[in-house]
């Protein structure tokens, strides 16, 4: 039998904690004798006859045992085997780093200060860095960052840098980064917590980004269940000629996004940016076309159904429209940007129409679920005149019927300035409005450089607290981050300001594992994790079984349905249950 989450019971026992670090040996030397040779090679990969490695007893501690390495007139690399006959390439995508310690003779102590030389690939596939090995007749731990190589070996080589030198060296092993996160165990991943809470945890992507071999697709994959197109489903990029629509960006997220069942959110229908040369400019009121109000009323109807019937059904939420405030409202009514051509041309009603179009082209093709948002910036905590503003026309949106879901926050903020209790009061006036209130671009910059203390604690704090929300509130079931890594931010000081949770190492930051803290806090409280994988929780009774938007899918069933059922969450017997 297959294994069955249910949802909503008091928990019955602990899930893992996050695992520290996971750890694989090379070598340890436990399993072999003293006078036990090993082979070594120089850096272009020749064996050499004038170095030599021996298995003896430990200088430090005679009762176990070590390598010792003697080179001769070029630095010698010892050969090892990969543990369990692990390639390389998996090494590397499940270990981020290899540790080792060195221990140099106070007889010679040339082998001081040089560098660790670890050989995983070719041998131009080298890693280098300082050794740390600067004090002799001690063993000294060192730990280096693999990585660099592509093309792969059965065998690791490693040694120091050094001629004529000697040292001795053990406990040779492979471990996970430093925060002790491990993405190949889903239990560690935001995503697990997300998934069987049925809220979506996403990041927003280019196409070339989403390689299943790569650190990146698979950090991408592994911890988020939902994407956004960075740019790939913005009108420049979807219609780049008049009606001559260009999916292909669009597709190869929803294609990855399929094999890996995450959910896939639209970004976006009507942009005053990034809008084709052929309508116009972009963050422009001018009209060097010349469209008539009715032109470009047509242009935005043929370009939303066109996108909207294309993704129909494999979109679950439309930005439709994105940025239409101006900046510094005072929060009495709403004031609309001006540098816009839908603004200047068609005048307000470009909204109205937007979300009407949007729902008639999904609701025509058969998609009556996807919701419609109205996203934009600097509309977080209640006290901004912006965040009344995007209320104020939300609401007047939803009073003259005009088909919207809700609103997005983009979140593109920082440590110090972003206020929770201030956007929990925004929630709830959006909530007691009857829309939805959504967190669509999340960055938090720290201070420019990040202080450490943001880094370990505060960011990981502003994190988790939009973790919160979107457990606690049902009018917020998604957070997307913008950008997989500090490496990958549109911000211009990303590489200092660190705003988002990965490393630009796709290392798991304190932030990210604040925010897989948050949802299991949450799973745990709404019982995720009670497995049943040997018996039913329903005994021989039958039960109807429901998806998770309510349609019914079987009465009177019993557990061999069920365990048949496709990898999902369900209502049965009118509990929430993951089917796994
Ligand atoms: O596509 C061209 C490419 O052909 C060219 O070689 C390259 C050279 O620079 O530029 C490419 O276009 C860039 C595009 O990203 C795709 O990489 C644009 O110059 C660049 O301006 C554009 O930036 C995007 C920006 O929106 C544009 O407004 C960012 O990646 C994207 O993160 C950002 O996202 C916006 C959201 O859509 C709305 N909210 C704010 C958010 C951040 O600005």
């Amino acid at each position: 039998m297959r294994k069955l989450l249910l949802l909503s019971f008091v928990i019955l026992f602990t899930l893992a904690a996050i695992a520290k670090d996971k750890i694989v040996y090379i070598e340890k030397f436990d399993n072999s004798s003293v006078g036990d040779v090993f082979k070594v090679f120089d850096i272009e990969g020749d064996e050499l006859t004038d170095a030599s490695a021996v298995v003896e007893a430990d200088p430090a501690s005679p009762s176990s045992l070590c390598l010792h390495v003697k080179t001769g007139s070029k630095a010698a690399f010892v050969e090892f085997q990969n543990p369990g006959n692990i390639s390389g390439s998996t090494v590397l995508k499940t270990y981020e780093r290899i540790y080792m310690q060195f221990y140099v003779p106070e007889s010679n102590t040339a082998a001081l200060n040089r560098n660790v030389v670890v050989i995983l690939g070719a041998n131009s596939q080298t890693v280098n860095a300082a050794s740390g090995v600067n004090e002799a007749g001690k063993w000294i731990p060192t730990t280096q960052t693999l990585g660099k190589a592509s093309s792969i070996r059965k065998t690791v080589r490693i040694g120091l840098n050094v001629k004529e030198g000697e040292y001795y060296v053990k406990l040779i092993r492979y471990l996970t980064t430093d925060f002790g996160y491990d993405y190949n165990d889903p239990t560690q991943t935001a995503r697990y917590y997300a998934d069987q809470l049925g809220l979506n945890f996403g990041v927003c992507v280019s196409p070339g980004q989403l390689n299943d071999n790569s650190r990146m697709g698979q950090t991408i994959w592994r911890n988020f269940n939902m994407m956004v197109g960075e740019n790939a489903m913005k009108m420049d990029a979807t219609e780049p000629n008049q009606n001559g629509f260009n999916f292909s960006q669009g597709d190869a997220i929803l294609s990855f996004a399929e094999k890996h069942d995450m959910k896939v959110r639209g970004h976006t229908l009507c942009w005053h940016s990034q809008i084709p040369s052929w309508i116009g400019n972009s963050n422009s009121a001018d009209n060097p076309k010349g469209w008539t109000k009715k032109q470009l009323l047509d242009i935005l109807k043929n370009h939303i159904y066109g996108v909207v019937k294309h993704y129909a059904g494999k979109i679950v939420e439309w930005d439709v429209v994105n940025e239409c405030l101006a900046d510094g409202q005072s929060g009495n009514g709403y004031v609309l940007r001006s540098n816009s051509i839908w603004r200047s041309v068609i005048g307000e009603e470009f909204i109205d129409s937007a979300f009407v179009w949007a729902r008639r082209a999904a609701d025509e093709a058969g998609d009556y679920d996807v919701k419609l948002y109205l996203n934009d910036y600097s509309v977080d905590a209640w006290s901004g005149g912006k965040t009344k503003a995007l209320y104020n026309l939300a609401v007047r949106l939803k009073n003259s019927g005009v088909p919207i879901d809700g609103v997005g926050m983009q979140t593109h903020t920082q440590i110090n300035n972003y206020n929770l209790s201030g956007v929990k009061e925004s929630l709830e006036k959006f909530k007691a409005a009857g829309l939805n209130c959504i967190f669509t671009e999340i960055d938090i910059e720290g201070s420019n450089p990040i202080s450490t203390t943001q880094l370990k604690t505060t960011q990981g704090e502003k994190y988790a607290g939009i973790v919160d929300f979107v457990c606690s509130y049902e009018i917020s079931p998604t957070m997307v981050v913008w950008g997989i890594s500090d490496g990958n931010s549109w911000l211009s000081n990303a590489a200092t300001t660190k705003p988002l949770l990965f490393t630009a190492d796709m290392e798991a930051k304190p932030a990210y594992l604040a925010v897989v803290n948050k949802f299991k806090e949450y799973a745990e409280k709404a019982g995720v994790g009670q497995v049943y994988s040997d018996e039913s929780p329903w005994g021989e009774s039958a039960v109807d079984v429901y998806n998770i938007t309510g349609q019914k899918i079987a009465s009177g069933v019993t557990i061999d349905f069920i365990d048949n059922l496709p990898e999902g969450l369900y209502i049965v017997g009118g509990r929430k249950l993951y089917v796994k």
